[in-house]
């Protein structure tokens, strides 16, 4: 039998679509975009007409898109590239802040940057997982960077990234200087819930993370957007390509993917939403009627996304049984190296540890060539009744 997939903000299937669109480029037009024959003249057309479709996905436009090779790239470009720009610029380092729910491609560069000069903090949330919006007038006037995540990608909780954007704008800040920047890692919130660059701009924000592998697209794609006055040094230096931020010749074929897929992720996107939320009702329902806590339960939160935990079972546990009947679910830390540990989200939000281990994540498709059905929500239902019955009897003769 075939894998029934419930993971897919960890990644999701290519489109088909998407393929297609890509072929071309893993074939015949294979030419270094930089050339100035009529094939390189070709390919970069190709990466210029992808980046128009992810600026008018986003709306936002064109000159703001940067590419790079994923999400985490784009997270460290943005909060690497504002500190280097201001050190460059001859000021001494300032201060760096995220939320305590960031992805670690956001908190690991804040931290790398705390062991080399800057002053760092983490802002709190509240026990439904949403930033404290009132914490941002506390950051102190040097604060060059403030980044949150517009969806967490384990509890699916939206965060109030407008009031944030506008309360980092408000607070006292010198005037004299280029605005500190407010980013959103919008990577789990794109194909899902409505994004828009220039109402994030126009409510204060000044730079959004998004990627390709999460929407349909290939690995290999990404985009930071940046408002234009905001200063950037690049993480890798060389030949100049996307405005001398990111040297390297471009990856075309995903470019052109990433470009297709954004398209697609915006279409119908009330209606996808509306059948997605419908499942993961009916879903969270038949959880707490088996005992299960869901996390963020009380928090405005993405229609694909259910984080849970039964107490006293163990997630990974769970996640190995379903395996083994081609269910794939993800347990609540399973982190990029695949070392299992406690989710430092549910840690943030004051969750007991000994529950947080329990956590399992539900993430159901919503693109439309892959989305999640009814047949494969029961599937997963009736798989995780029979785990949990084993589970319960064993628990009863230990
Ligand atoms: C919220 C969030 N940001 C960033 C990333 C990293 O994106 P990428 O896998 O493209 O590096 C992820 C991936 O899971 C994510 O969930």
């Amino acid at each position: 039998m075939s894998m029934t997939y419930f993971d897919h903000n960890a990644t999701t299937p290519l489109d088909p679509c998407v393929l297609e669109a890509m072929l071309p480029f893993l074939g015949g037009h294979f030419a270094n975009p930089s050339a100035t024959y009529t094939a390189g003249r070709d390919a970069r057309r190709a990466i210029e007409q992808a980046r128009e479709q992810v600026a008018a996905a986003l709306d936002a436009s064109p000159s703001e898109v940067i590419f790079t090779a994923s999400g985490s790239e784009a997270n460290n470009l943005l909060i690497r590239g504002v500190a280097d720009a201001w050190c460059n610029a001859g000021h001494p380092p300032g201060h760096l802040a995220c939320s305590s729910i960031e992805h670690p491609c956001v908190a690991e560069p804040v931290r790398a940057l705390g062991r080399a000069g800057w002053t760092t903090d983490a802002l709190p949330v509240d026990t439904t997982g949403q930033v404290d919006v009132t914490a941002v007038t506390a950051l102190p006037e040097n604060t060059r960077v403030l980044s949150v995540m517009l969806a967490n990608n384990e509890t699916g909780a939206l965060q109030p990234v407008a009031a944030l954007a506008e309360a980092f704008r408000s607070r006292a800040n010198n005037a004299t200087q280029e605005p500190a920047c407010f980013h959103t890692d919008a990577v789990q919130a794109l194909g899902k819930h409505p994004v828009s660059f220039a109402a994030f701009q126009a409510a204060g924000g000044h730079a959004m993370t998004v990627s390709s592998h999460k929407i349909g697209g290939p690995k290999g794609a990404a985009a930071l957007l940046r408002d234009r006055q905001i200063s950037l040094a690049p993480l890798v230096y060389g030949g100049g390509q996307e405005q001398g931020l990111r040297a390297g010749t471009e990856n075309v074929a995903a470019i052109v993917g990433f470009g297709a897929a954004c398209a697609r992720a915006v279409a119908d996107l009330e209606g996808r939403s509306s059948r997605a939320r419908a499942l993961q009702q009916q879903l969270e329902s038949w959880l707490k009627s088996r005992g299960a806590v869901i996390f963020s339960a009380a928090a405005e939160r993405l229609p694909n996304t259910t984080f849970a935990a039964f107490p006293g079972i163990d997630g990974e546990t769970l996640v190995s049984l379903l395996d083994r009947q081609d269910v794939a679910i993800a347990s609540g830390a399973a982190c990029g190296s695949g070392k299992q540990g406690v989710s430092s989200v549910l840690l943030a939000m004051g969750v007991d540890p000994v529950l947080a281990k329990g956590a399992i994540r539900i993430s159901l498709g919503m693109m439309s060539y892959a989305a999640t059905s009814q047949v494969d929500v029961d599937r997963l239902i009736g798989q995780l009744d029979k785990v949990l019955s084993q589970l319960q009897r064993f628990a009863a003769v230990a």
